[in-house]
């Protein structure tokens, strides 16, 4: 599906809405993700800590296992927007788990991760240069 200005648009503030249920009481650092299905539909997802720290889901893994929960296994895209208590200061990253998590559903030379500032300062990588020879499912089959 083309990337649209406009669809970059929804993206971004789905995501943005994504961090007011931010679950942070221990980072306080807010995460929002909105993930674009091949058939157009939109999952967002948002970090949800705990007390134990490592049982922690990142924003991105969210919306895939929402995603993934309901039947949905074809993705372009995912924007990412976060920052100390929910204010967007800087792009947000998404961590090297989340990554993994990505290529196992996902094209890594076509699936688009957008880092966002803004509406008007959103840049754009694929799969394959945030992790590159990332390890998947055809890695098994050799
Ligand atoms: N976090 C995400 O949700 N996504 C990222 O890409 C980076 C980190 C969360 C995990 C934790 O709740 C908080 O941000 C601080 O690391």
């Amino acid at each position: 599906m083309e990337l649209t200005q406009n669809l970059k648009n929804e993206l971004f503030k789905k995501a943005c809405d994504m961090l007011n249920f931010s679950y942070t009481p221990y980072s306080n650092f807010k995460v929002g993700a909105a993930l674009l299905c091949q058939d157009g539909k939109i999952f967002g997802g948002c970090n949800i800590e705990n007390a134990a720290y490592g049982p922690s889901n990142c924003a991105e893994r969210t919306a895939f296992f929402k995603a993934v929960s309901e039947g949905h296994l074809k993705f372009d895209a995912i924007m990412i927007v976060g920052g100390p208590e929910g204010k967007i200061k800087d792009y947000c990253p998404p961590c090297g788990v989340c990554r993994q998590v990505m290529m196992e559903f996902c094209n890594p030379d076509t699936f688009k991760i957008l880092l966002a500032k803004s509406e008007n300062d959103i840049v754009e990588y694929t799969l394959k240069e945030l992790l590159p020879l990332g390890f998947g499912n055809a890695d098994l089959q050799k």
